[in-house]
């Protein structure tokens, strides 16, 4: 596999490209195609904030997917994830119906990259409920915990 975050920074390279040429057109033109610029600027610096990040992480999954991993995955998913995201990660848990936006149903992660999962654990997802695990669970837990996704979501 290619490197984590490759793809996203290709993406926001193209963004900036197209952004700052529509911003080019837009303010000499008086016209609101700068707008649109300035909009494609903005999305692309997000993506080249995900992409760093990404590409700060491990290129592999640093921990093997061994059966105990797994298990170890499966009693932290237990504890700190299916309240919301449900015993089969379908976004379904008990907590979920009082949520908006509900809980991600895990399934749509299935190809994701390991290091995304590992991402979205650790940061949380801002203007949502999901908490980032970044001082609840140690780096090694936040894999186990990606290697039991893969075995859920597959
Ligand atoms: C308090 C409820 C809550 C808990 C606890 C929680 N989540 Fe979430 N999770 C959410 C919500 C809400 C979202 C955002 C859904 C959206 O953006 O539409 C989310 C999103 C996610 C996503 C991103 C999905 C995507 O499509 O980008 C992943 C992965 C995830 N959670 C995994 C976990 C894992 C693993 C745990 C436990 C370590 C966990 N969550 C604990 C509520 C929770």
């Amino acid at each position: 596999m290619s490197r984590p975050g490759l793809d996203l920074a290709v993406l926001a390279t193209l963004l900036a490209v197209l952004g700052l040429g529509a911003l080019a057109y837009g303010l000499r033109a008086r016209s609101t195609v700068a707008w649109v610029g300035a909009l494609l600027l903005a999305t692309s610096a997000l993506f080249v904030g995900q992409a760093v990040r990404l590409g700060r992480l491990p290129p592999q999954n640093p921990v093997p997917a061994t059966p105990q991993s797994v298990r170890t995955g499966q009693r932290l998913y237990q504890q700190h994830c299916q309240v919301c995201h449900g015993p089969e990660g379908r976004g379904d848990g008990p907590a979920a119906a009082t949520l908006r936006p509900r809980p991600a149903d895990l399934r749509r992660t299935a190809r994701f990259p390991d290091s995304l999962l590992f991402l979205r654990i650790t940061e949380g997802l801002p203007g949502t409920a999901m908490p980032a695990f970044r001082d609840t669970l140690t780096e090694e837990e936040r894999w186990h915990v990606v290697n039991y996704l893969r075995r859920l979501t597959e």
